[in-house]
């Protein structure tokens, strides 16, 4: 009987090593601007990750709140909270991604360059810090406009001589989410099985679904191609005017920026084939960045995947979409070497 318990015991320890998330690799996630309407769902959404082994929470105030919180919640990672300057160096400190929800949300009638004044020079604090703190971890950018901030963040790094383009991505995921959730709906198919890559930027015209390559296939209309195309780039536009004044969408962002650190926790970790769009130097189009599929591996982007076949109005919606995102890319250029 004790050698059956022994060889139990100790199976189901295999087991556990082999099955369980502590097997996983020790991974330190930072929020910064974790107190926010993005930051907090997040934080959640983050903890229930069994991939994260340490998860830091930063933010100008509030974090003390949030962090006790959240570290109630029994699963794998330990919670800390950092508030203020000071504790931001201590913050950052060993991270593997850090993710960036800090800055102003739009209200109605603003476009999302209306928040480049304040959220650049925000930016502009973090990434520096970052630079000093935690050079190699990934950098997933969540505050708008993320055209701008993205390029912000690398001259910020370039500057610091740390810069690696395979670390910065701009978080575009949400424009994926919902360009599944409006086709499944549109095309009566299920949500789960949805994929449609959607390319460019973020921020109106430069959000470009791209339905042609939409899976599961479906027959719809041109007409409705473009009423999709329209509520796809209109998608932040619908959450500020329902929210009226209280914000943008933190929700479904929250669940976006889940989905991508995510991701960039298993390209991390060598689980092969992970692929999300995202906003990163690119060589794909004449813009120095741009967004589009890209898989992920054990040191960030691991390849900029190209367009595939457009459909003509796709290529048209390209052609477009080059001039925005090009001034907003050489604004941010602009405002990290003046400042
Ligand atoms: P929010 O105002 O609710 O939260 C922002 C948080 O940032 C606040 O807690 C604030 O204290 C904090 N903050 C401000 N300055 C900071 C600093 N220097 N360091 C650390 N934290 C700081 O706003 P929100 O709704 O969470 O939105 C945050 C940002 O995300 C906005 O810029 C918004 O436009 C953007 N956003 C992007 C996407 C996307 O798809 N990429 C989607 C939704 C929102
Ligand atoms: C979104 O797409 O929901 C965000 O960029 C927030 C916004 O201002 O629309």
């Amino acid at each position: 009987a004790a050698l059956r318990n022994r060889s139990s015991s100790s199976s189901s320890h295999l087991l556990r090593r082999c099955y369980s998330s502590e097997s996983a690799p020790e991974r330190k996630v930072a929020i910064l601007g974790a107190a926010g309407g993005i930051g907090q769902p997040l934080a959640l959404l983050m903890k229930l990750n069994p991939l994260v082994s340490k998860l830091s929470l930063y933010d100008i105030a509030g974090t003390p709140g949030v962090a006790a919180d959240v570290s109630h919640i029994n699963t794998r990672s330990e919670v800390a909270g950092f508030m203020g300057e000071d504790q931001l160096g201590q913050a950052l400190e060993g991270s593997d991604i850090v993710i960036i929800p800090a800055g102003v949300p739009r209200k109605p009638g603003m476009t999302r360059d209306d928040l480049f004044n304040i959220n650049a020079g925000i930016v502009k604090s973090l990434c520096t810090a970052i630079a000093k703190y935690c050079p190699n971890a990934l950098v997933n950018m969540i505050s708008n406009p993320v055209n701008s901030t993205v390029p912000i963040a690398a001259e910020v790094f370039k500057k610091a001589g740390t810069y690696d383009e395979k670390k910065l991505f701009g978080v575009t995921t949400l424009d994926v989410v919902r360009a599944k959730t409006f086709y499944a709906g549109k095309a009566k198919v299920p949500v789960s099985e949805v994929n449609v890559p959607v390319v460019g930027g973020h921020a109106g015209i430069t959000i470009l679904p791209l339905f042609s390559q939409a899976t599961p296939k479906s027959n719809l209309a041109d007409d409705e191609i473009a009423a999709l195309t329209k509520r796809t780039q209109d998608g932040g536009t619908e959450v500020v005017e329902a929210k009226a004044g209280k914000g943008s969408a933190t929700l479904s962002m929250a669940y976006a920026g889940a989905v991508f650190a995510d991701a960039c926790l298993k390209g991390l970790n060598g689980v092969p084939d992970v692929v999300e769009c995202s906003f990163v130097q690119s060589n794909v189009t004449e813009l120095t960045f741009f967004a589009s599929k890209v898989r992920l591996g054990k040191n960030g982007v691991e390849e900029v995947l190209g367009l595939g076949p457009l459909s003509d109005y796709e290529k048209q919606g390209l052609e477009s979409l080059k001039p925005e995102l090009k001034a907003s890319i050489e604004k941010g250029i602009k405002f990290a070497s003046a400042n």
